[in-house]
């Protein structure tokens, strides 16, 4: 493989510049780790800051997301300490922390806005938190988050009695919020969001009686087992969560797992590598997210998981992929669900199938931090694959075996995700592919250009 090295930065998490991923000329080989887990290091920010005692993470995916989550509650007068971790999964982008829990009605007013910046789980879970605080905030994020849908989690929060504002009636940020004594409510959510749910279980640690939260199907449930950990008055009974204020939330350890959503980059990368042997380990494989390891074995992707060990009540084994002859399948709303993430990259692994991949019931990922299905189109489009947006989802012809020209620029539309699916993409393309503004892959998993470098044997 040929990164062109003059456009990037020496430091493994910054990537100034263009970044052109030219055609692997080994297979993606040995064994590496993921970075920690998004998801999991959001929640254990959150819950630590109001929980009684220290909160030590051991394993801090130091994304630019879940730095906006950090430092919201910086603003907020938790005291948290930052250290290199000696995790497992210690790799450049994980940190220790040690979160100083300032307990459930601890947290001050923050003097300015929030800045989520491009995180809609902070946003999303913020808003549910903030909404129960007897203060005064503002949430607001960049040009890509300013245009994701918030009513989602608003409309229930008001239902609880939350006092939120926002441009077109609280639908679009900045959100202000006026901090209240909420009621628990039942609410049946008309969408599967992991985002709302989480938002809705933390306005349910404040209320007053029981909040009920039912889901139209199983989304990731990190939050669930979290607050368990924490010691929440939290139940669950299949797609209902039942939470009260009853126990206070005592800190803990915890130890994010690999984040499978960005270890997909590099399954799907060493599957359509010729000689590519790729072990990647401790990586999270909680039900809800494996749906990326279904998927690929469905199109005759060679995946072998590992014995199962957990991580602080997150099941992690170690993936190992191998080059596979992927034919085209149809994938459905509930195959795609538990891989709502993996959707670009899923992309890529049917561009490089034999025949046709049908997606259906990908909605969602039109509001995602870009339109996704549009920009995967467009992205196939501009590297010669044959390919059709429908309303829900996209129709992609793939190349099979074939080798593409490449040799052509993909604007990553600053979506970490998008950009990473281009530079795997480039691992195939005969004159490699360019990505403009390929830093933004920061958000979930910063150094990922130069892990990808190392696996591919430069
Ligand atoms: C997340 C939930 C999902 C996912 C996002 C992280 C979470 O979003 O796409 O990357 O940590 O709760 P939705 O809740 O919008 O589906």
């Amino acid at each position: 493989m040929n990164i062109n090295t003059t456009m990037i930065a020496t430091t493994t998490k910054e990537t100034k510049g263009p970044v052109t991923i030219g055609k692997a000329t080994k297979g993606l080989s040995g064994a590496t780790v993921a970075p920690p887990d998004k998801s999991v290091s959001h929640r254990a920010v959150i819950l630590g800051s109001i929980a009684e005692g220290a909160t030590k993470v051991e394993g801090f995916l130091e994304g630019t997301d879940n730095m906006s989550t950090l430092n919201a509650f910086k603003q907020m007068g938790v005291a948290i300490d930052r250290s290199g971790s000696t995790a497992l999964t210690s790799t450049t982008m994980a940190s220790r922390l040690m979160i100083h829990g300032v307990g459930a009605l601890g947290l001050s007013e923050p003097e300015d806005i929030i800045n989520a910046n491009n995180s809609g789980t902070t946003t999303r879970l913020l808003t549910g938190l903030l909404s129960a605080q007897p203060f005064f905030s503002v949430i607001t994020g960049d040009a890509s988050l300013r245009r994701r849908p918030m009513r989602r989690v608003v409309d229930p929060l008001r239902l609880m009695g939350a006092r939120i504002t926002g441009r077109m009636d609280g639908g679009l940020l900045p959100l202000s919020i006026e901090g209240q004594r909420l009621k628990g409510i039942e609410y049946k959510m008309p969408i599967a969001s992991a985002q709302v749910k989480s938002a809705l279980l933390l306005a349910g640690l404040y209320a007053e009686g029981e909040t009920i939260v039912e889901e139209p199907a199983k989304t990731r449930d990190h939050a669930e087992r979290m607050l368990m950990a924490f010691g929440a008055d939290i139940k669950v009974d299949g797609l209902r969560v039942r939470i009260t204020s009853k126990n206070k939330l005592n800190g803990c350890e915890v130890n994010p797992p690999g984040d499978i959503s960005s270890a997909a980059f590099f399954m799907v990368g060493a599957m359509i590598t010729p000689r590519s042997d790729l072990l990647t380990m401790f990586v999270g494989i909680n039900p809800t997210r494996t749906g990326i390891i279904q998927i690929l074995k469905k199109m005759g992707g060679v995946v072998i998981v590992g014995k199962e060990d957990d991580f602080t009540g997150e099941p992690v084994a170690g993936i190992r992929v191998k080059t596979s002859s992927l034919r085209g399948v149809d994938i459905n709303a509930a195959e795609l669900l538990p891989a709502i993430d993996e959707f670009p990259i899923i992309c890529i692994a049917a561009a490089f199938a034999e025949g046709t991949t049908r997606i259906r019931g990908a909605g969602e990922l039109r509001v995602k931090e870009s339109d996704r299905i549009k920009a995967m189109g467009n992205l196939l489009t501009t590297i010669g694959i044959s390919n059709k947006e429908t309303d829900d989802g996209i129709v992609v012809e793939g190349a099979g075996s074939k080798t593409i020209k490449g040799g052509v620029v993909i604007d990553s539309l600053g979506d970490h995700r998008i950009a990473m699916s281009a530079a795997i993409a480039g691992l195939r393309a005969e004159n490699g592919i360019t990505i403009l503004d390929p830093e933004c892959a920061n958000v979930s998993f910063p150094g990922f250009y130069e892990q990808l470098r190392k696996i591919s044997g430069r």
